[in-house]
């Protein structure tokens, strides 16, 4: 039986509504992504997080499950909102979504300062060369030749290395101007390497001058693209959002779980990307002057599940064991194949890949911090929502997956947020609690800078054990302003970071014991990664001669705080450096230069993949780097 389901889609909008007509005992959320409606389901329907929420404005309210109650806490119950991903539609009900995440101002890790700042000695070589010719077109009725025959003798190439594309508009390209055609060709190795040239683009007049590149990192969680100049390496915009597929998972599990098996799925994720994509080529393009079809190049990293997303693969068994990724190679395309909004025969380039969850983020990540080139012990870590762990030197490398999961970008924790305008970003504990917040504005909730801040000050005051406990028996030894935070609200135990008004606040933002354990289950799953890494290769912590920490989260976090809370190895400060985003760096690097896109695919091959859940010793060492250090 059909029953009528309204959604309320803009909470600012009472009149963009959708009315539905879902089978009885459907879930509120499942109706809603089937009918394209977007509501975010950070951990992929589980009832883990609170980021599928609506509120009833129709109808009854269903009682509240245990996942609402744990997740939404007694105040929201009581306004009527419930988890979608929990509730079924049994009558006619009314709900209005959530207000959306303010996507513009969350503080996403850019692209970094650029290969020209960050390795100035790189011979810029992208393989791609644009030249000027004037072509002898045929004169008189008796020849036998072609228009591409005559285009192929002047660039000496064979007319199988003229790509498709390219035909539709030459006979006019090649007739329509006196100063000649500027034709472009792509040489996989470098123009010095020469042999297999293709040539991608033909048009008319001279646009020598005109030869861009596109550098992309996709991010579980964020995706940010490059506009870089070929000749000189200049970067002359960059762009980065929200991976919109999470939408439909925060982590990689949940958006395998969603695409497992159901090509519709596999659908909706594979445009959601390229879809952002196109958007970002179209900003970059508007913000620098150059025209979309004057992108020749495009070198794409992310790991194993983004990498399949993208090119359309389905992900299923990557997501079972034994986790085995569809393909490895690296793999160079058209554009017009992904399809990319740029020139049509543009070549897209795909890093290679390692395994499952060792994807072509972390190839990336070893090239650009040269973890190969030296006899140094080196560790590299990427901390994002699926952190890698790169332990090497010149003779060997190995990387594992560290699945940390959303928490430390904001989500699953109670008045967690990512970090945007308003966000608690780094905090002080002293005999109280003082906070920072991003652009100074009133706080309105806590990023996962913020958040590290705050266990460690608190692990520092005593506020909270090793074990993670909220200690409320040690509230006597404790400064009175600070003790005054630690509360009970029934069973739960909280620290109340901020309370309503202060500092401007609307609302009360707390901390509570759960959203303790959910970081210690992110931060258990990156230390426990690297102490198994090091325990694998044998390599103590004095036998590290530096730890590079990389990746969109890294950049903003305090290396004390980290150290202190034990998602780090202390080792001592000087040997601990940040490296920024290193993934879109060793894109970059691959961008303008062939020579460095093979070593790439060189490193894939040499990288030893870990898979830490076969190992007898994991389930000690992740249970131990859940716990906090003791000091
Ligand atoms: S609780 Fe519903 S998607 Fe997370």
């Amino acid at each position: 039986m059909a029953v009528p389901l309204v959604v309320l889609t803009d909470p600012r909008d009472a009149r963009a509504r959708r009315e539905l007509a879902v089978a009885a005992g459907t879930r509120i959320l499942a109706a809603a992504h089937a009918a394209g409606i977007d509501i975010t389901a950070t951990c992929g329907g589980r009832g883990r997080c609170t980021s599928c929420r609506v509120k009833f404005v129709e109808g009854t309210v269903p009682p509240p499950t245990i996942m609402d109650e744990v997740q939404l806490g007694a105040d929201l119950v009581r306004e009527g909102y419930r988890l979608s991903c929990q509730c079924a539609v049994t009558e006619r009900v009314a709900v209005q979504l959530a207000p959306p995440l303010e996507e513009r101002s969350f503080q996403i890790l850019g692209a970094g300062p650029g290969v020209r700042a960050s390795a100035p000695a790189l011979t810029i070589d992208a393989g791609i060369a644009k030249e000027l010719l004037k072509v002898a077109l045929p004169r008189d009725e008796h020849h036998q030749t072609s228009d591409l025959e005559s285009l192929a003798a002047a660039v000496g190439v064979a007319p199988e290395s003229v790509a498709p594309a390219v035909l539709a508009t030459l006979p006019q390209a090649l007739r329509d101007d006196p100063a000649g055609v500027t034709v472009t060709t792509f040489a996989p190795g470098g123009r010095a390497a020469g042999a297999g040239r293709q040539v991608v683009a033909v048009e008319r007049g001279d646009t020598t001058a005109m030869k861009f590149g596109l550098a992309i990192d996709v991010g579980t969680t964020s995706v940010v693209t490059t506009l870089i100049e070929l000749e000189s390496g200049e970067q002359l915009a960059s762009v980065s959002s929200l991976n919109p597929q999470s939408v439909f998972g925060g982590d990689l599990m949940s958006r395998i779980a969603f695409a497992q098996f159901n090509p519709g799925n596999l659908r909706k994720l594979h445009t959601r990307i390229v879809g952002l994509l196109n958007q970002h080529v179209a900003e970059v393009c508007r913000e620098s002057g150059v025209l979309p079809k004057w992108i020749y190049k495009v070198v794409v990293v992310g790991n194993t599940c983004m990498h399949h997303l993208l090119l359309g693969i389905d992900p299923s068994h990557v997501g079972l064991a034994p986790y085995a990724p569809v393909m490895r190679h690296p793999v160079t395309l058209p554009a017009r194949d992904v399809p990319l909004k740029i020139a049509p025969e543009a070549r897209v380039c795909l890093l290679p890949l390692v395994a499952g969850f060792v994807g072509a983020d972390a190839v990336a990540v070893a090239l650009a911090t040269r973890l190969a080139d030296r006899d140094a012990l080196r560790i590299a870590v990427d901390i994002g929502t699926n952190g890698e762990v790169i332990l090497g030197s010149r003779a060997r490398l190995m990387a594992c997956s560290a699945p940390a999961g959303p928490a430390l970008e904001g989500a699953q924790i109670r008045h967690g947020m990512r970090g945007a305008v308003g966000a608690i970003d780094r905090v002080e504990v002293d005999d109280d609690i003082r906070v920072h917040t991003i652009g100074e504005a009133p706080p309105l909730g806590i990023c996962g800078s913020g958040l590290i801040d705050l266990l460690a000050g608190l692990l520092q005051a005593g506020a909270i054990d090793w074990t993670g406990l909220i200690a409320m028996d040690a509230r006597a030894a404790l400064p009175p302003r600070l003790a005054a935070r630690l509360v009970m609200r029934g069973e739960e135990r909280q620290i109340v970071v901020v309370r309503a008004g202060e500092a401007g606040a609307a609302g009360e933002i707390v901390l509570t014991q759960d959203d303790v354990r959910q970081v210690q289950l992110a931060k258990g799953a990156i230390a426990s990664g690297i102490a198994m890494v090091q325990r694998i290769a044998g390599v103590p912590d004095d036998r590290v001669d530096e730890l590079l920490l990389a990746g969109g989260f890294g950049n903003y976090v305090s290396i004390a705080s980290a150290v202190r809370i034990g998602l780090i190895p202390a080792l001592p400060a000087g040997r601990i450096r940040y490296v920024g985003n290193a993934a879109s760096l060793g894109a970059q690097l691959c961008l303008l230069s062939e020579a460095e896109r093979a070593r790439a695919a060189a490193l894939a091959l040499r990288i030893e993949h870990v898979s830490l859940a076969a190992h007898p010793d994991f389930e000690e060492v992740f249970v131990d780097a859940m716990n906090f250090p003791r000091r």
